[in-house]
């Protein structure tokens, strides 16, 4: 089955990435999977994709990358899927400075660069589709997730400005915002807590200890859990639908604080999602 059009994904190693990766493939597109460690380009490559190195930290393989991946099309991409990143889990109070700026470089400076690599292509064909993975936190924010939650909410920001920017062309932009979804994101989060967080002489050492339990907890942690095929679905229709919606809610939960958020006041949303994110407790 081929159906003629090409898509670039990012962070295809695990989760969301590998699944509408292959997703995608399987429905006929040509998928250039990209992942930053070359053992997963090898495994993806096994697996038939074109798959190539692709860190979002890193200029110069973005640009190396996306050069490779047009001179084997001609110049030509139809759809790009912004879905690498990872979480860096803690209380505002103890992200460095050093922190905030690689969970930025990776969640936000890669993927607009990356964007803005990519858009002259889609306005030169006179086509083109732009998906941003974002989250129910790029609007809903949770205690101990501050460095993550401001990245999402700055693709947010990032992603409604550029509609509007992108408005007369015929380049179509769409943020997928997911609540909870099976993949490696907590062993990811904790990787990089263990990194960054100086738990131990933390004011919030206490509340650091639930959150490592939920992080370690195999299997889902929080109710609502979908698989990441829950996301395929919306990039296809992101992709395939004349119309693609401006914003794709995925899992109860994004629904449930995106409808609170249009009706209650912020005092009586904060008090849900204190409860929510575990507040004082995790
Ligand atoms: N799972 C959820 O509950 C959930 C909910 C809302 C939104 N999301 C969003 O969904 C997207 C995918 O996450 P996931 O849930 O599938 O988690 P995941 O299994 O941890 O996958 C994250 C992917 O991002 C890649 N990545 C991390 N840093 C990168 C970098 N510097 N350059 C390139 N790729 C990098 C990872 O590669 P490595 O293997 O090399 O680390 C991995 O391929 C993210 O944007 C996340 O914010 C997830």
């Amino acid at each position: 089955m081929i159906n003629n059009k090409n898509i670039l994904i990012t962070g295809c190693s695990s989760g969301i990435g590998y699944c509408v990766a292959h997703g995608l493939k399987d429905s006929g597109y040509r998928v250039f999977a990209t992942a930053r460690a070359q053992a997963d380009v090898d495994r993806l490559n096994a697996e038939g994709f074109e798959a190539f190195q692709l860190d979002l930290t890193d200029s110069k393989s973005i640009n190396q990358t996306v050069d490779q991946i047009l001179a084997l099309t001609n110049n030509h991409l139809d759809a790009l899927f912004n879905n690498g990143a990872y979480g860096l889990p803690g209380a505002v109070e103890d992200l460095s400075r050093d922190a905030l700026r690689v969970q930025f470089e990776t969640n936000v400076f890669g993927w607009i660069e990356l964007t803005n690599r990519i858009i002259p292509v889609m306005r030169k064909q006179d086509y083109g589709r732009i998906i941003m993975n974002s989250s129910v936190l790029g609007f809903a924010a949770m205690a101990y997730r501050g460095a993550y939650n401001a990245s999402k909410f700055a693709i947010e920001g990032f992603t409604d400005t550029l509609r509007l920017e992108l408005k007369d062309t015929p380049i179509q932009l769409s943020l997928i915002e997911p609540g909870p979804i099976t993949s490696k994101f907590r062993q990811n989060a904790k990787k990089a807590f263990d990194q960054f967080i100086d738990a131990e002489h933390s004011l919030h050492k206490e509340q650091y200890k639930a959150m490592e339990r939920r992080l370690n907890k195999p299997g889902p942690a929080a109710p609502f859990t979908l698989p990441p095929e829950a996301i395929l679905k919306r990039v296809i229709h992101a992709l395939e639908s004349n119309n693609a919606k401006a914003r794709y809610y995925v899992t109860v939960p994004t629904y449930l604080f995106g409808y609170l958020k249009r009706i209650l006041t912020t005092s009586m949303l904060d008090k849900i999602l204190h409860k929510a994110g575990g507040g004082g407790k995790r």
